[in-house]
């Protein structure tokens, strides 16, 4: 243990889940787990909680958090829904599927939480027990991934110890890896009804938008844009070099494969992209803990959640600034 708590890991049970909420209502820090990876729970409504949240990660303030809310009814106590979205959180949710909507301006949460800006990112987890803790909690919870910013996200309760001990109240083990095991996709739904992917995820906008109005699309591609602050080049850092579509590897490789490439971590032998996905950062935790000096990856197919694997694998391997 370092730093200045006490951290503890305990299970994700119903007498778990009990502490983890009276920790959050006193105004500490909980690492819980979601479907896509740790989140780094404190309540959204004090400002004293969730500056403890960017003092834990070592994040810059201007980064804004993700509000984690029950359902629809609870989204709209902090965001006027653009009609879409309101389709989206009473059909879709709970799911790996985050919304950046118009905040409501007399919301009751921490100015930090939205750093200065006039919309609120929203998701409801489908996990059980982030949605049992939801349901214990009279406040939403801001949470961004459970780890030290540009750091690889967690996807195990180890994983978050590996960069949070000493620095949060609790850890809330799960038992079992997340099991999309990416951050969710970001859509933003502006007041005039446009829609705008901010980052890609285990969720296909395309075919949701399909599945619920029968039509495309109605954005191109999703534009990355750093409206999104936290959309920095370099992200998810292993902390050495890394060189991706590699089919050749060398001696002091670190090898992350895939398919018919093996590496001594291999996101998915079968070539599966669903696997490779929930797999993807814990080979990129084995890789930064390995004693080899530099890590080459295997090629991974840019199409459905490829092509978020593909973009988390590219900022990892954009050296910081
Ligand atoms: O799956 C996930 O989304 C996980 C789990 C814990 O829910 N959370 C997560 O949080 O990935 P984080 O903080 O690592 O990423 C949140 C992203 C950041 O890139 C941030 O800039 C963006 O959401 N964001 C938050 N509020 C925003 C807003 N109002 N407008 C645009 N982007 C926003
Ligand atoms: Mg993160």
């Amino acid at each position: 243990m370092s730093g200045k708590y006490a951290t503890e890991t305990i299970l994700a049970n119903a007498e778990g889940i009990a502490r983890a909420a009276q920790v959050l209502r006193d105004g500490g820090l909980v690492a819980v787990p979601t479907e896509t990876v740790y989140g780094l729970a404190a309540r959204a409504d004090s400002d004293e909680a969730v500056a403890r949240i960017y003092e834990a990660k070592g994040r810059p303030s201007f980064n804004p958090l993700i509000v984690h809310v029950r359902d629809g009814a609870q989204a709209r106590e902090y965001a006027e829904l653009p009609h879409d979205a309101g389709i989206i959180v009473d059909l879709y949710w709970p799911a790996p599927l985050t919304l950046v909507v118009p905040r409501k301006p007399d919301a009751r949460l921490a100015a930090a939480v939205t750093a200065g800006l006039d919309t609120v990112a929203l998701r409801s987890p489908n996990h059980p027990v982030m949605q049992a803790l939801l349901a214990e909690c009279a406040f939403p919870l801001a949470a961004p991934s459970a780890n030290r910013s540009g750091f690889v996200s967690p996807t195990s309760a180890a994983h978050v110890a590996a960069t949070l001990d000493g620095r949060i109240d609790l850890i809330l083990d799960d038992g079992r890896p997340c099991a999309e095991g990416l951050e969710s996709t970001i859509l933003a739904i502006r007041a005039d009804g446009q829609w705008e992917e901010l980052r890609p995820g285990p969720v296909d906008l395309d075919r949701l938008h399909r599945h619920y109005w029968d039509s495309a699309l109605p954005i191109g591609e999703g534009t990355g844009g750093i409206e999104a602050p936290g959309q920095l080049a370099s992200h998810y850092a292993p902390g050495k070099p890394m060189r991706l579509n590699v089919r050749e590897v060398a001696p002091d490789d670190f090898a992350i494969g895939f398919g018919s490439i093996e590496g001594d971590c291999t996101l998915s032998a079968r070539g599966d992209l669903n696997e490779a996905a929930a797999r993807l950062y814990a080979c990129l935790h084995e890789a930064a803990r390995s004693e080899k000096p530099r890590i080459a990856v295997a090629p991974v197919p840019k199409e459905g959640i490829g092509i978020a694997i593909n973009d988390r694998l590219r900022r990892a391997a954009t050296p910081p600034d």
